[in-house]
């Protein structure tokens, strides 16, 4: 068997592990499996990669290796899981950034190529420009590090429109004449750098986690023009896995927002949501509660449900939750924790809270299947969520949120609300849910608020 050969089908093998492994990621109790299954693909990849005859020295892809060993390993374990978003942007951002060098190192190694080489090479740098410098501003949003409202000017679609068609004519110039089209390879690359900020800048605080997973797209593709580069079949299919299952991820945070990706990437939602009638302030007057008086409504409760959002994540609330969780049922409750689609700030944020807490994966409900069942529910406990469960996302026609499905907590016997004020969530729009007559406000931290909830159980 040739050496050629060999590689392909260790490739096979390997994009069957990405596969599956992808597949298995669609559960939390595969999920971890699933993961390590597709690391275990990439990671056999890249070992007979670097059998390949093609490699001349090997000094500085083992230097690469190291670096980027020590730098991925300290970043998983250093980085705060309510971080993870920004994370994933530096990652998609090198991803494309990758792929840019690449199409360039290539077009270096030799000028003189066909046209339709030329066009591939175009378009790796474009896809990864645009990835990477999309990737850097999201990530600045999403640290702080830069203003995360909108920026909208007036003629912006103009602008825009105007830079795809100058990126148009600069690869098509490019690719009918790239033997002396250095210069104008250049100009591509500082356009899609452009193009890429262009982007990003209007979207808005709580849809930058749509865009993170848009760009993580983005550099599936710009990885899957590489393959098309340097003929690597697995680079080929691994980019076009990330490309569509990036899509896949971003339209279905779109739908549980009830939004269009046009409307998420134009509208510039932070400034729609700053200015609306629905963000105004209080609505009325809140009951707070404290934990003693909550302890005897939880005792008498036949089914609770709890609903967890951003704030247990920022709390790290997730064990105590369980703990509580786990007395509930000693008392002879039935306990559920629902899960919203877009709860947190990333995809199943909140799955891998509960999960890394030991909630078993069958308490775990999704939004389509306690709906139905709320009006029967004794107790809802929202710990720290707020936008995907105001009721002005099925109720004032006003609201920036309205048409956003929520959980319709408000329709339980009993709502109890652990947060740390009455403030509105990331969106920034008010919630009648806190002056609602069944609404009891627990406010607090809430691992503080569920460690005094536990210690009221343990102590009666
Ligand atoms: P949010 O609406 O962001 O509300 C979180 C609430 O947690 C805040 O109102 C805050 O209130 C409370 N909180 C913060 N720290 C707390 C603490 N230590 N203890 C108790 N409460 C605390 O959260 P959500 O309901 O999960 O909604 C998620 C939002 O992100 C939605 O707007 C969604 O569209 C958006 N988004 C999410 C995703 C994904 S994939 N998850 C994607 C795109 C957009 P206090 O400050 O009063 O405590």
């Amino acid at each position: 068997m040739s050496l050629t050969l060999i590689i392909n089908v260790v490739y096979i093998v390997a994009s069957i592990m990405f596969i599956f492994g992808l597949k298995m990621l669609s559960s939390p109790a595969t999920a971890r499996r699933g993961n390590l299954l597709s690391a275990g693909g990439m990671g056999l990849a890249v070992i007979v990669t670097l059998v390949d005859q093609n490699i001349i020295e090997y000094q500085w892809i083992v230097a690469g290796i190291i670096i980027g060993t020590i730098i991925g390993v300290a970043s998983a374990r250093l980085i705060e899981m309510t971080a993870m978003p920004e994370m994933v942007a530096l990652l998609n951002g090198s991803g494309g950034l990758a792929s840019l060098l690449l199409g360039w190192s290539e077009y270096q190694r030799n000028f003189d190529i066909v046209a339709f080489s030329a066009f591939v090479i175009a378009l790796t740098a474009l896809i990864g420009g645009v990835t990477f410098s999309g990737s850097i501003i999201a990530w600045g949003k999403l640290s702080g590090k830069l203003d995360g409202k909108p920026v909208l000017f007036s003629g912006q679609q103009v602008v825009n429109a105007g830079l795809l068609l100058a990126i148009l004519v600069c690869t098509i110039i490019f690719a009918l004449n790239p033997a002396n089209g250095l210069v104008i390879f250049i100009v591509l690359i500082v356009l899609a750098l452009i193009l890429g900020v262009m982007s990003v800048i209007p979207i808005g605080g709580a849809d930058m986690p749509v865009v993170i997973a848009l760009l993580n797209s983005y550099s599936g593709l710009a990885a899957c023009a590489a393959g098309f580069v340097i003929e690597n079949n697995l680079l080929i299919v691994a980019g076009a896995l990330v490309g569509a299952s990036g899509i896949i991820l971003t339209n279905i945070m779109c739908k549980a927002m009830n939004r269009s990706l046009a409307n998420v990437l134009f509208s510039g939602f932070g400034s729609v949501v700053a200015t609306s009638s629905g963000a105004q302030g209080e609505q009325g007057e809140a009951r707070p509660i404290s934990a003693e008086d909550t302890y005897p409504i939880l005792e008498a409760a036949v089914s609770v449900v709890v609903v967890p959002g951003y704030g247990l994540a920022v709390a790290q609330a997730q064990h105590t939750a369980r703990e509580l969780g786990e007395l509930l049922e000693e008392n002879g409750a039935d306990v559920k924790y629902a899960v919203h689609p877009v709860a947190g700030r990333m995809p199943g944020h909140m799955n891998v809270l509960l999960a890394e807490a030991n909630v078993p994966y069958d308490q775990l409900v999704e939004m389509d299947d306690i709906n139905p069942i709320m009006e029967t529910v004794d107790v809802c406990m929202v710990v720290g969520a707020n936008d995907v469960v105001n009721p002005a996302a099925r109720e004032d026609e006003t609201s920036p949120l309205y048409g956003m499905p929520i959980i319709n907590v408000d329709k339980a016997r009993t709502v109890i609300v652990l947060k740390r004020s009455l403030g509105v969530g990331f969106a920034g729009v008010q919630n009648p849910l806190f002056f609602k007559d069944n609404t009891r406000m627990l406010l607090g931290d809430a691992k503080a608020s569920i460690q005094n909830l536990v210690r009221e159980f343990k102590e009666s």
